[in-house]
């Protein structure tokens, strides 16, 4: 893609030798340094195939004391490393961009404990999001994240991107249900700040400043997470709307008439629709009657059955009449609700199969969410579709520019007109994405020169030498000496 044009690899950066491979063969054991071609290619790539490294070396520690000896020996040589989860970030920030080494903790995927009273689970920071949740279910309790990804991203990388998801306006972030964390420093020292209290007050929390770090401050190889109850009640409606001021209408009145119960809200246009039903395999319009301009999932969540159905229906009923709603179905079975879900969460998938795409993950006042959308439709023209879809619940639009190919004329037609006007409005350039490779040099649309500047200092004094995961994150021009 465009994005990684101006990168120069850094020249204080070692290549590995054959003394390098000795070492890591000696602490890991053959089979957890992978020099195969076809396993390193999938590492090198990322999901949307769009960045992609020349990495000779892929690592599989296997506990905390491998992952501190591999960094602390790549800090003294000067090896750059990349840390890699389930490599289904969005933003570059999880492939190479020369030759760093690959670092994945996915061998370290066990359970530690779940405390059956509080539901604070420990576990190792490799473990599938999706294999964890199906652990909770059996023990009455629930991940208090859930993405399009969860079949393959791992909590670990989660934890990192700081990932916020379809349930976010329910259980909020990873900021607040993170309890603990263990991190290897780029130097080998291991932080255990594993802690599983829920009130801490005694000095700076510094777990925070792992929790959407993105691989550029150490490795995290341990997570306690605070997990809510699985509530036995769970209703899912699938509705249209005809315009965006009547999806802000209707938010306003689900967070008021739903209140607690209230457990996802997420949106998708006419246009998303249209390309999820063409490119994903399975996908059926929930309301194929005709088509509408704008699509609203609301999911509850509660205690009671036949209370939470009839609240629902009630809402719906409500909105219908008041005209804010055209249409509308309710989900009658799990399988049914599958369904409705794969139009929403499946829009990352045909974007993929169509092609091209340039995406973007900004936050944005609700009232001119959707304005941007519409602008860049004028100013794109029939070159391309604009798609806008995302947490409408949280002001997450995901804007997503589709073409068959990638077209520097369309490009420019986008960059930097979009972040331009995501500042102006004091919106984020990345509402929960991170800045990876793809922004990196686009923090300061968001964030203050101060602000980049104590980043930068703070990068520095973790990691003097760079080594982790460098480009990304922070513009280079603050971090590397000229
Ligand atoms: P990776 O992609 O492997 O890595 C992501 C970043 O974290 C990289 O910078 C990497 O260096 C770093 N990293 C990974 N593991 C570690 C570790 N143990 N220690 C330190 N750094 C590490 N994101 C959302 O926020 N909300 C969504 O709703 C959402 N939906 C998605 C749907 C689909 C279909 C796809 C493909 C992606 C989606 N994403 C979403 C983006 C992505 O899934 C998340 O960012 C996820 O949290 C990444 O986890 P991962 O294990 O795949 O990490
Ligand atoms: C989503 O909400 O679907 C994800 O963040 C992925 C995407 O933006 O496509
Ligand atoms: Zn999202």
């Amino acid at each position: 893609g465009s994005a990684c044009r101006n990168v120069q690899r850094n020249p204080s950066f070692s290549t590995i030798d054959s003394d390098d491979i000795s070492y890591f063969r000696d602490v890991l054991g053959d089979k957890s340094v992978i020099q195969d071609v076809d396993r390193l290619s999938s590492a090198n790539i990322d999901w949307m195939h769009k960045y992609k490294g020349s990495s000779q070396l892929l690592l599989l520690p296997k506990d905390t004391e491998e992952v501190s000896k591999i960094l602390h020996y790549c800090n003294s040589r000067k090896l750059a490393v990349v840390p890699q989860g389930g490599n289904t970030g969005l933003v570059g920030g999880s492939v190479p961009v020369f030759d760093e080494v690959i670092v994945n903790v996915g061998s370290m995927n066990k359970i530690i404990s779940l405390d059956k009273v509080s539901g604070i689970l420990k576990c190792e920071a490799g473990c599938i999001l999706e294999n964890l949740d199906l652990f909770l279910a059996n023990e009455g309790y629930l991940m208090p994240i859930d993405l399009g990804a969860k079949g393959s991203c791992q909590i670990g990388g989660n934890v990192s991107t700081n990932a916020g998801g379809l349930h976010f306006v329910h259980y909020g972030s990873l900021h607040g249900n993170v309890l603990g964390l263990e991190v290897v420093l780029a130097d080998g020292t291991v932080l255990d700040m594993l802690g599983s209290l829920q009130k801490d007050n005694t000095g700076y929390d510094l777990k925070h400043l792992f929790i959407g770090s993105e691989g550029s401050l150490g490795i995290i190889t341990k997570v306690s997470i605070l997990t809510p109850p699985r509530l036995s009640s769970t209703n899912l409606a699938f509705l249209a709307c005809k315009d965006y001021s009547s999806c802000q209408k209707l938010l306003l009145k689900a967070k008021r008439g739903l209140g607690e119960v209230l457990s996802a809200f997420e949106f998708l246009d006419k246009h998303s629709m249209e390309l999820v039903l063409s490119k994903v395999e399975g996908a059926r319009n929930p309301l194929p009657s005709s088509l509408h301009n704008f699509y609203i999932l609301i999911e509850t969540t509660g205690t009671d059955e036949t209370y939470d159905r009839a609240k629902l229906e009630t809402f719906l009923v409500n909105s219908m009449e008041g005209g804010l709603i055209l249409d509308g179905a309710i989900a009658q079975d799990i399988n049914q609700a599958s369904s409705f879900w794969r139009i929403r969460e499946g829009i990352t998938e045909a974007l993929l199969k169509a092609g091209a795409v340039y995406k973007y993950d900004l936050s944005l006042p609700i009232e001119k969410l959707y304005e941007i959308v519409e602008e860049m439709r004028l100013r794109l023209g029939s070159s391309a579709k604009v798609l806008g879809y995302g947490h409408l619940g949280d002001g997450n639009l995901h804007l997503n520019v589709s073409t068959t190919h990638y077209d520097d004329n369309v490009f420019a037609q986008i960059e930097p007109f979009i972040y331009e006007w995501t500042s102006a409005h004091r919106g984020s350039i990345s509402a929960e994405h991170g800045l990876g490779l793809m922004k990196a040099d686009k923090i300061h649309y968001s964030k203050s020169t101060e602000i980049v500047r104590l980043m930068a200092s703070l990068k520095k004094l973790l990691d003097p030498n760079g080594i982790m995961n460098p480009y990304k994150v922070l513009p280079q021009s603050m971090l590397q000496d000229k």
